[in-house]
């Protein structure tokens, strides 16, 4: 039987296997990470590539080694010093990549993602016994603790998209999960609509501007600029310590709602956004959100709720991805065997992070209403690590 069983192998995942191989280097042989892909940080690595996203937005200790300075030791060794960005020292991506190779290679973790993913969980009816895994291959593998650190869960997609009628080309809308921006060809004087006003809307909206395409921002508030997804205080004790005493479950989840305020662009981005409008290449659309779409003799006709009408090549949705109990497979499943109490689809967790009654742990944002707004961040991510790795090594 495995010790310790990791669903998703991500950086979140990452920070928790270097941890627990640090504090338990014995425990290497009955730990087993699971992730479709077989490899380390595939997703994140394909997020990064897709997108064109030259540095992290988040600063140099956020990262998956135990040791926050490890990062900007690896820049110095290395002559890279001038691959961390600005006075946070945002890490080039291309940095971050060889580092993360260099953290799997030095905590022998190369070769040790199986490829394939976790599809059923069968919790034990109490006590000791396995957690039972049924895996996409088939296999069914017994896990004494399982860890669910499986990223982003489904992709939001605006309501009015579930009500267009009649067929479209798939390349005609498109979420930003599924877009490749190297993989866009045509795109040269098309007229394109990014709907979003996070991050992500940003990146593609520039990728797209390089590629000679017109570009319009549908943004349902107005641009909001920060440099990182929350204020810095989340990322230490200066707000957590009273998010962390705060006792009612529904004011915490608001803390988190409002400490991150939805999308957000950092100013540099919003910088390059306001050049390429000057420049009447990009248009803003700010407070304007579509309200239905039509696909007529080859063009979108789009009617926005503010009366507006406009036309469009294509559309594509940086709308982010839900999170919630409801929207990820796995949990539903937790749910169901052991119901736990919700906060707007957010699960209760207990203080390591375990579905009470279980000997499962989340990582990752459903995590937020202990850890705050950066528990879907690399940030997070050690938090996550620390807390699951603590209860690991106790019981
Ligand atoms: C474009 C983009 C850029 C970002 N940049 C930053 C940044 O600079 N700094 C920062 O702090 N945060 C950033 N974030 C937030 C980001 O989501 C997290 O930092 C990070 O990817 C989360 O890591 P993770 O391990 O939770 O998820 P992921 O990186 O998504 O990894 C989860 C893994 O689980 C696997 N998986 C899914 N389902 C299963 C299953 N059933 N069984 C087994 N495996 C499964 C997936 O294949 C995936 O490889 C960014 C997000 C995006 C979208
Ligand atoms: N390292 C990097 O450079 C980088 C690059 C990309 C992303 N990221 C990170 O990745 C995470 C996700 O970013 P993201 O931009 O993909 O998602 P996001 O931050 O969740 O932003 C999604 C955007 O879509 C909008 N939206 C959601 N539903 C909508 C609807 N029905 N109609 C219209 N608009 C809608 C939201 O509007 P509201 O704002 O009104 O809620 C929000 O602006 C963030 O943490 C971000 O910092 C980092």
């Amino acid at each position: 039987m495995a010790e310790l069983v990791i669903a998703g192998a991500g950086p979140q995942a990452l920070s928790l296997s270097c941890l627990l191989l640090q504090k338990r280097p014995q425990w290497r042989r009955r730990l087993r990470v699971l992730d479709p892909s077989g490899t380390w940080l595939a997703h994140w690595q394909s997020q990064m590539g897709r997108y064109e996203i030259p540095w992290l937005r988040s600063p140099s200790p956020h990262h998956p080694h135990p040791n926050p300075h490890a990062l900007r030791r690896f820049a110095q060794e290395s002559q890279r010093l001038g691959e961390l960005e600005g006075p946070y020292g945002l890490p080039h991506t291309a940095l971050f990549a060889d580092f993360c190779r260099s953290v799997v290679a030095d905590f022998q973790l190369t070769g040790r993602v199986q490829a394939a993913a976790a599809e059923e969980i069968r919790l034990p009816p109490s006590g000791d016994a396995a957690i039972e895994l049924t895996l996409s291959d088939g296999s069914v593998v017994a896990a004494q603790r399982l860890v669910i650190a499986t990223g982003a869960d489904a992709p939001v997609l605006p309501g009015w998209v579930g009500a267009i009628a009649g067929p479209h080309p798939p390349e005609a809308l498109q979420h930003s999960q599924a877009l490749d921006l190297a993989a866009c060809h045509g795109l040269t004087g098309q007229h394109l609509v990014i709907v979003g006003g996070g991050l992500t809307s940003a990146h593609l909206a520039l990728g797209a501007l390089r590629r000679g395409a017109r570009v319009s921002l549908f943004c349902r508030r107005e641009l909001r600029c920060k440099a990182f997804d929350a204020d810095p205080g989340w990322l230490g004790p200066r707000y957590l310590k009273d998010f962390r005493a705060e006792p009612c479950w529904h004011r915490r989840r608001q803390q988190v709602l409002e400490a991150r305020d939805g999308g957000s662009v950092t100013p540099q981005l919003a910088g390059q956004l306001q050049q390429a409008r000057a420049r009447g290449h990009l248009q803003l659309n700010e407070g304007c959100q579509i309200a239905s779409a039509q696909w007529v003799q080859g063009q979108w006709l789009l009617h926005c709720r503010d009366g507006s009408r406009h036309c469009a090549d294509r559309l594509w949705l940086a709308t982010g991805h839900h999170q919630g109990v409801s929207h990820q497979p796995l949990l539903r499943q937790l749910q169901a065997q052991r119901p736990l109490a919700l906060v707007d689809d957010w699960p209760v967790l207990s203080g390591d992070l375990c579905w009470p009654g279980t000997r499962v742990h989340l990582m990752g944002g459903l995590a937020a209403l202990q850890l705050g707004p950066a528990a879907r961040n690399l940030f997070g991510g050690r938090e996550a690590a620390q807390r699951i790795c603590r209860a690991a090594i106790k019981s």
